[in-house]
């Protein structure tokens, strides 16, 4: 074991202390942006004077072919090393020599390490945010090429009223765009730098903090170093955030495996995207939903998981913190792989229009339409409602529905009735009559869809500035 301490020590700590201790066996995820905090934080104490300009020559060529030699697998994570930083720390001492040991001047492995996880949780924020989007493009593409495929709404798991595939898909499209402004949120209030602060209590040599920060792209230096290197609170937010993607991503997952059952057959998941039995031949079984699903109890594990274990913490570092990594790590690739392949799965899904079509006229969804028929030709509402209940038990009974029931059975039940309201209950009427903001109609839509284009496209933009 290679340790960055000693003097103080009598005795190598055990080796079974030693592996329950260290986290380069997961840390090592954090190799890239560890060197990056170390050029900006050497860059800065040259500009300072603490060290010479030769000194951080030679540091940042080391860490340039430390990087290099990592990335192309001559220079591996041996387990020697505590933790990431141990590792480049004394890498760098064995290939510049005595400019090595002065890196760590100023600094502290707290102030380092919560830069480092900051560094690497801002740039998962934004590679989640481009999968995201790349789920709302394909959402919208669903939207456009889906205004008029007629389904059911549902209301406790009951036909409801008549819907689109275009507004139900629109209506996931509003969730995950939210996730995208939540993200966008945390990576502003995270985004200030925690390096100088040392190991809590900032250091005597004259560091420029701000300069650090703006080197590595922060908004500023954090205002105070005991917080600095004891705040976990972005990572909690962080996995807040990631576990509402996987509720809605469990959400709809569940939706897609109901209407992918075999008493739906709303939609027909791609075989790609299908597994089968190894029993039964006939089944093709929507494993991929199901598994986004599941998963999304392994992320809010990382959130509790995280909650728990800072609510006892007393302030400064404590390495309770190091837990920080494994959960945060796991959820980010849990996130990634299920926003990815939920993509894949509904851009090649099919909908069985004319199964969801039925299934819409078939359960009474267009009752409130004959009751506002009725409110139409001068009745109540509530008087309409008790009608038209009347009506639905009737047609339950004679196993048809409202439109199926000539005109003189309708005006039995009520003359108000007339042969205008079969056009009126129509799945087409239903739905193109549905005009206020953000209803179902393909109007209001199209108008709609414009908007969330208009999103998308700005945000390209944006990214390209
Ligand atoms: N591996 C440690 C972590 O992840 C790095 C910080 C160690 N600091 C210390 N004082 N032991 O938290």
């Amino acid at each position: 074991m290679a340790q960055l301490w000693g003097g103080r020590f009598t005795k190598q700590t055990d080796d079974e202390v030693f592996a329950f201790n260290e986290s380069l066996s997961f840390d090592h995820r954090l190799f890239a942006q560890d060197i990056d905090g170390s050029v900006a934080h050497v860059v800065m104490l040259e500009k300072q004077h603490i060290i010479t300009l030769d000194e951080k020559d030679a540091i940042v060529k080391g860490l340039t072919s430390i990087k290099n030699e990592v990335e192309s697998g001559k220079l591996e994570f041996t387990s020697e090393y505590e933790d990431v930083h141990s590792f480049v720390e004394a890498k760098l001492i064995e290939k510049i020599g005595d400019a090595g040991k002065k890196m760590h001047t100023g600094r502290s492995r707290n102030d380092q390490v919560a830069l480092d996880m900051k560094l690497y949780v801002r740039d998962e924020i934004v590679a989640i945010d481009s999968l995201i989007k790349k789920l709302l493009e394909t959402i919208l593409c669903t939207m456009e090429n889906n205004l008029e495929t007629y389904m059911p709404g549902f209301t406790h798991m009951q036909k409801a009223q008549p819907t689109t595939v275009a507004h139900h898909f629109g209506a996931y499209f509003e969730m995950f765009k939210r996730d995208r402004s939540r993200l966008a949120d945390i990576y502003k209030r995270m985004n200030y730098s925690p390096i100088g602060s040392g190991a809590f209590a900032g250091t005597t040599y004259s560091l420029d903090r701000e300069y650090t920060a703006s080197l590595l792209g922060f908004e500023g230096a954090t205002l105070n170093s005991m917080d600095s290197v004891s705040d976990r609170d972005y990572i909690i937010e962080f996995l807040s955030a990631l576990s509402t993607v996987m509720m809605h991503l469990s959400r709809f997952s569940e939706e897609i495996i109901i209407w992918n059952s075999n008493e739906y057959r709303f939609v027909e998941i791609d075989d790609a995207y299908s597994t089968g039995s190894s029993i039964m031949p006939q089944k093709k079984n929507p494993d991929i939903a199901e598994l986004v699903r599941g998963k999304t109890g392994r992320v809010y594990g990382a959130l509790v998981s995280m909650l728990t274990t800072m609510k006892g913490i007393p302030l400064a570092y404590n390495k309770d913190m190091q837990e920080d990594k494994e959960v945060t790590f796991d959820a980010i690739d849990t996130v990634k792989d299920c926003v990815h392949l939920f993509t894949g799965m509904i851009a090649t899904m099919k909908f069985r229009k004319d199964v969801m079509a039925k299934s819409a006229m078939m359960g009474f969804t267009n009752a409130t339409d004959a009751a506002d028929y009725l409110v139409k030709k001068g009745m109540p509402f509530r008087d309409a409602h008790g009608v038209i209940g009347r009506l639905v038990l009737y047609c339950i009974e004679k196993d048809c529905c409202i439109e199926q029931l000539p005109i003189e059975e309708l005006k039995e039940i009520c003359d108000l009735f007339d042969v205008d309201v079969y056009d009126a209950i129509t799945l087409k009427t239903c739905v193109e009559k549905r005009l206020t903001k953000g209803a179902p109609s393909p109007e209001q839509m199209k108008k709609v869809i414009e908007i969330q284009r208009e999103y998308l496209n700005k945000d390209v933009e944006e990214n390209e500035k």
